[in-house]
């Protein structure tokens, strides 16, 4: 047998074009030659945060020689907005109303955009734009909404008050989590081109179907008529999973000028032109037995939503059901604020419920005596406190052995400022991670041609989880090529459907319909054979074939067989060809399914300046089966880096006067750099969750950035015995 390749550290298949260059991003196409006459348009924001636009004096902007156009609400064309699908979703066409009212909603919105023949053209004259305002004080605080509560979410089971009454001890605690960006490292970009009534894009998304959907709706087309292109996408953590205010206005600008045009964000406009994590304030009451076992729990949730859209995420989900607690009530409020909308970022929802849930379990060991470990241990349920359907797979105690034996758990001296190195006290803390496992219908299209290679195409996404790679080695091993021999393509809207390339499914959803179509295609090509009086497997039991390394034949007789090329050519066929797909079943409902983790974090606090210097953050996964553990690791280690920005750097500061954001750039807005990552590793216990889907996997791109921030934040607490229930832990707080 040929070894699969699937389980093996393949190296990114588009590794190649990425270093080279030849890898076309969003707002390269027309450098690369797909896209011509591309002409540029350059947004202007608005400077105030709330209000109303009292004028617009283009004059000189439209004096500029090399400019097109000025398009702002003055003269823009009114916008259809037909509902999406034939369900009106407000969401869908408020976010992408661009230019169709003097109204300010936020700080940063665009105003105008001026479309010009070069960039420098269109920078310079959007700089001569001058906009008047009719601006007040927005409302940028959770404290003073912006307008009338949302509907707030609840959860109840058992009887709550009660068990807090008996409790043997309580806790009540309050954390809170400031804004973050995802700062990809490529900008969001749209280049947009209008052939008639039909509009090309070639956009930076992690899901081109949506993009493609939001712009029907707003140009009142038909989705047939819009085709979204993205085959690159230089990192995003959840920005690109919607279309943002930009997009719409490349479509709109480049209707209006009769040119395809390109709109790139600067570093500073996404700040405000795509959504951020928002401010959380998480409320948590703890009650305990005397033996540690929790009673009940009390989830307060409040966060921060935009005034035209209420956006919320999943902060309910592990209050429900990461320990056994009979008593859990919680309600989630998101407050209206003069902002734009904030959207999912790396572990969204689960990473802020984890920061809280695991800080206040680690208060409660203190409180209560025991090792944090153990006390997570007594609470480990063995079904879903939620649902109380059994678990697919949790392998939360195995986590937890493994990675108190790598870290040396057992000796450390649970007292806070027990360990010091020099002027450093030296803390080590941990936490639980989870994340739920989506997972949605997809399909994919299969090809075989003549010449014995096969194209495997679904338009999905890879912003650099490395799914051009496992995509690859999962229809290899169906189709039983070798690597080279199978190129998997994606980002193109007229591609079998996939869900968003987000929340960790897309291996076991694409993963499980690229399997199911690799399989069929497999199959047509054995069925093809055994019945063709030519082949040498003429007349055998088509389920006594194999596939290996591009040759069919029999299992027990390998010298018997031909291969793919030998078949088609003899068949006069072009190619074979299959589509295939995933569909969740019963099972979502009939088990709970989550990836885990224990993380572990040794820090070091310099006791007189109050700064806090990494030493280690140890994490291990139960994820489900591994498609490619080099892939794996890269994915938690960045996913573990972007949890040492949550805990100790990341933070988008707004001015609340104007709401302007005062630090949009990468200088002032921190992010780890390799100096604050010197010892990340993680690991995954072998394994897979053939109840989560066809293909094992339980997602892992959201888990490993879930418990990094509270590990830290207890670590913190361990060197000092300062608790910092804010995030980021900043030296002003902890001196
Ligand atoms: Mo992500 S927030 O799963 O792109």
């Amino acid at each position: 047998m040929t070894r699969p390749t699937a389980g093996t550290p393949l190296s990114r298949v588009d590794g190649r074009l990425k270093v080279t260059g030849q890898a076309a991003y969003a707002a390269e196409h027309d450098a690369h030659g797909t896209v011509r006459g591309v002409v540029h348009g350059v947004i202007v924001t608005s400077t105030v945060g709330r209000g109303r636009i009292t004028g617009i004096d283009t004059r000189d902007a439209v004096a500029q020689r090399g400019v097109l156009k000025v398009i702002s609400h003055l003269n823009a064309p009114k916008l259809p907005y037909r509902p999406f699908r034939g369900v009106p979703d407000p969401a869908r066409g408020e976010r992408l109303r661009v230019f169709q009212d003097d109204r300010v909603r936020f700080f940063g919105q665009p105003v105008a955009v001026v479309v010009a023949e070069s960039l420098e053209i269109a920078q310079h004259a959007a700089s001569l734009v001058k906009v008047a305002y009719d601006g007040e004080r927005p409302a940028t605080d959770l404290s003073s909404p912006a307008g009338e509560a949302n509907q707030p979410e609840n959860y109840q089971r058992g009887n709550v008050d009660q068990a807090l009454e008996r409790a043997h001890t309580r806790l009540a605690q309050t954390y809170r989590l400031n804004r973050e960006h995802h700062n990809p490292m490529e900008p969001h970009a749209t280049i947009a081109r209008w052939e008639g009534d039909r509009l090309t894009v070639w956009d930076k998304t992690q899901i081109v179907l949506n993009t493609r959907g939001d712009l029907a709706t707003v140009f009142g087309i038909p989705e047939g008529a819009v085709r979204v292109i993205s085959p690159f996408v230089g990192g995003a953590f959840g920005s690109a999973l919607r279309a943002w205010p930009h997009v719409a206005i490349a479509a709109l600008a480049a209707r209006e000028v009769r040119r395809p045009v390109k709109v790139v964000l600067t570093r500073k406009q996404l700040y405000t032109g795509t959504g951020f994590r928002p401010v959380t304030e998480y409320k948590l009451t703890l009650g305990a037995d005397e033996r540690g076992r929790l009673t009940a729990a009390v989830h307060d949730i409040r966060a921060e939503t935009s005034a035209y859209e209420d956006y919320r995420e999943a902060l309910m989900v592990q209050g429900q059901m990461v320990y056994a607690t009979p008593n859990v009530r919680q309600t989630y409020r998101s407050i209206p604020l003069d902002v734009n909308t904030p959207t999912w970022m790396r572990g969204p929802g689960a990473a802020t419920a984890a920061y809280a849930i695991e800080c206040a379990m680690d208060e409660l060991a203190y409180d209560l005596g025991m090792d944090p470990i153990e006390l997570r241990l007594r609470n480990e349920p063995d079904r879903d406190p939620g649902t109380g359907v059994p678990f697919s797979t949790r392998r939360l105690r195995e986590c937890f052995r493994v990675g108190s034996r790598t870290v040396g758990w057992d000796d450390r001296d649970p007292r806070p400022r027990s360990a010091r190195d020099g002027n450093w006290l030296i803390g080590t803390g941990v936490a639980v991670a989870t994340y739920h496992t989506q997972r949605a219908p997809a399909q994919a299209l299969a090809r075989l041609d003549a010449d014995g290679t096969a194209i495997v195409q679904c338009a999905t996404s890879d912003m650099g989880p490395g799914t051009y790679t496992s995509m690859t080695q999962v229809a290899a091993d169906a189709l039983g090529l070798p690597v080279p021999k199978v190129r998997f393509q994606l980002g193109d809207s007229t591609m079998p459907p996939s869900p968003p390339h987000g929340g960790s499914m897309t291996m076991a959803s694409v993963g499980s319909a690229v399997q199911d179509t690799c399989d069929k295609l497999r199959r047509q090509a054995i069925r093809l054979a055994v019945a063709d009086p030519g082949s040498p497997l003429h007349g055998a039991s088509a389920d006594d074939v194999v596939v290996q390394n591009g040759r069919l034949h029999l299992r027990d007789d390998p010298e018997r067989g031909e291969t793919y090329r030998e078949l088609l050519a003899r068949n006069n066929r072009p190619h074979l060809e299959a589509r295939g797909g995933y569909t969740p079943g019963q099972e979502v409902e009939r088990f709970s399914t989550h990836a885990y983790g224990a993380v572990f974090a040794q820090v070091a606090v310099d006791e007189r300046l109050g700064l806090v210097r990494i030493r280690r953050v140890f994490g291990v996964y139960d994820a489900g089966r591994i498609i490619n553990p080099k892939l794996a690791e890269s994915q938690a280690i960045g996913g573990m880096v972007g949890g040492i920005g949550m805990a100790l750097l990341e933070h988008t500061v707004t001015d609340p006067r104007d709401g302007r954001i005062v630090n949009a750039n990468m200088a002032d807005y921190l992010v780890p750099v390799n100096a604050d990552v010197p010892d990340v590793n993680a690991i995954y216990l072998n394994g897979d969750d053939r109840t989560a889907d066809p293909i094992g996997v339980k997602g892992l791109g959201e888990v490993v950035i879930v418990g990094v921030a509270p590990a830290i934040a207890n670590a913190v607490f361990h060197a000092t015995g300062r608790r910092i229930r804010d995030l980021p832990i900043t030296i002003e707080a902890l001196l």
